[in-house]
């Protein structure tokens, strides 16, 4: 698996899947972060790691993006943190091979707009006594694509959506390198 990692903010999940990869846990080569956002610390990460970088002057145009791709010579692609939508000429080229990771039990509290703070205080809105995380395969919209793997975490009364957004993305850091596992094998 040549993997390309796709994020466009802090980049902790891209972090957790470089760290399982440098343990053994997932045998997987990170070829290259893409990112949308030239000052993303998941670039400087991804730099710290040795691993090429390409921020892109414009997200929505797929031939730059598949010549990144093809530059690499990526054959996998995990979104992480990526708040941009994968032009339909880049799912068609990478069809079945591209997964995201949402901070939510999905199909419940996903879609456009639905992301960071605002999924978290939606689900505490709701009442909802779980939630958790979702690997699911990308289609050209957003969070729509078949599920994966999901992780369930407690919802606790005194939650905020910082101290939920905590839990889940802790939960996000095991599950994202046990989902490409699966796709490795
Ligand atoms: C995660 O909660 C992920 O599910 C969502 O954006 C957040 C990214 O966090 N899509 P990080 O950049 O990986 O730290």
């Amino acid at each position: 698996m040549r993997l390309a990692l796709f994020a466009s903010g802090g980049g902790s999940n891209a972090q957790a899947i470089l760290d399982a990869i440098r343990r053994g846990e997932l045998r997987a080569e990170p070829v290259l972060l893409v990112s949308n956002k030239p000052g993303a610390r998941a670039l400087a990460r991804a730099r710290d790691a040795g691993i090429a970088t390409a921020t892109l002057r414009d997200a929505d145009d797929a031939r730059e993006i598949l010549a990144a791709l093809r530059e690499a010579d990526a054959d996998f692609v995990a979104l992480a943190g990526y708040l941009k939508r994968i032009p339909r000429e880049v799912v068609v080229a990478f069809s079945g091979r591209i997964v995201n990771i949402h901070p939510s039990l999905l199909p419940a509290f996903g879609g456009a707009g639905m992301y960071g703070r605002r999924v978290h205080e939606a689900v505490l809105a709701s009442g909802a006594k779980e939630s958790g995380a979702t690997v699911h395969l990308v289609d050209d919209d957003y969070d729509t694509g078949p599920i994966v793997m999901q992780r369930a975490v407690p919802v606790e009364l005194a939650d905020t959506p910082e101290t939920l957004a905590a839990r889940v993305l802790k939960a996000e850091h095991a599950l994202y390198p046990e989902a490409l596992r699966l796709f490795m094998e």
